[in-house]
């Protein structure tokens, strides 16, 4: 892959310019109260991997929020595309895309007006390069006190633009001498990590928290899903108390940038570390390797989704 930079670029609602020098208004309601949706796509040889999932997703959290989005997915597409070239990506350079869309902007009022448009910004830039260390040895997560939002309160299956909740976990992760935090909810079931989702292996089952537990239904861990069967590691979506962090022998975190991360320990409510293989155990190993195969195959059958 060639390293040559990526020009940052942002469009806001069809403006393209570099991404310092973009504006939106301080009446948007993004800005004043969170009030938007985002999603982060990453691309392989141009292609936007589960792009439509990720559509699916964006959709699903405006629905949530009862947030309608102006424009149709052709037009993001194309918006996306159109950001890209401006980026001068080169065809064999992944890029990260943000796609936020809020509830547009207007009076300094909680109760959004009925008139309002939807605003969106898309950010084009390089992909983030995680420490090395993440993979060749594995991440350090820490149980935080802060726990992740109720269901019943701000759903964690909403991927909106308020991030308030992650960044307070994994600022106390951080300060506990970890890289992120595994935050449990507040019946003390795990839940997730700041920005994805977390994988155990617990007396031979590979397991994940269930979408009850409070976990964003990431399109990384659906893909794992998929392929868990095929590769002899079938995926178990439950709930999991803390308590049983003790019997984990592997442990794992995945997102549309991490792809397939090893953790090599949790550091435990009792302020004890659970330690794990380092560069991932055995199960670990063998889904990166199948998650691996999946993007290659997903870009060969949609070569028609190229973005760059
Ligand atoms: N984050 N959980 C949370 C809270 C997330 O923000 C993310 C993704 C995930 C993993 O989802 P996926 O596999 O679809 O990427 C889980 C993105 C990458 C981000 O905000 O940068």
């Amino acid at each position: 892959m060639s390293e040559s930079p990526v020009r940052r670029m942002a469009n806001v609602n069809g403006t393209i310019t570099p991404l310092e020098d973009a504006r939106i208004s301080i009446l948007d309601r993004g800005f004043l109260y969170g009030d938007s949706v985002y999603e982060v796509f990453r691309t392989y040889s141009g292609v936007p991997l589960f792009c439509h999932e990720h559509f699916d997703r964006m959709e699903n959290s405006a629905r949530l929020v009862h947030m309608t989005i102006a424009q149709p997915r052709e037009e993001m597409l194309n918006e996306m595309r159109r950001t890209a070239a401006a980026a001068a990506v080169p065809k064999d350079q992944d890029i990260y895309v943000r796609w936020h869309v809020t509830r547009g902007s207007g009076a300094l009022d909680l109760v959004p007006s009925r008139d309002l448009k939807s605003s969106y910004v898309i950010i084009v830039k390089e992909v983030p390069k995680w420490n090395p260390e993440f993979y060749s040895n594995g991440m350090r997560l820490a149980v935080t006190h802060v726990r992740r939002n109720p269901v019943e309160s701000l759903s964690p299956d909403i991927k909106s633009g308020n991030y308030l909740n992650n960044i307070l976990g994994v600022a106390e992760a951080v300060e506990l001498g970890a890289d992120d935090c595994l935050m449990l909810n507040p019946s003390g079931l795990v839940t997730e990590a700041s920005n994805s989702n977390v994988f155990f292996v617990i007396d031979g089952r590979l397991v994940t928290p269930d979408a009850q537990s409070g976990v964003l239904r990431g399109i990384t861990k659906s893909a794992i899903a998929r392929l868990g069967s095929e590769i002899g590691c079938p995926l178990h979506e439950t709930k999991l108390r803390a308590e049983e962090i003790v019997k984990t022998v592997e442990c794992f975190v995945t997102s549309a940038t991490r792809e397939v991360m090893p953790v090599i320990g949790v550091r435990l409510t009792s302020g004890e570390w659970r330690q794990f293989p380092p560069g991932g155990g055995e199960v670990t190993r063998r889904v990166a390797r199948a998650y691996k195969e999946s993007v290659s195959r997903y870009v060969r059958e949609n070569s028609g989704l190229q973005l760059v």
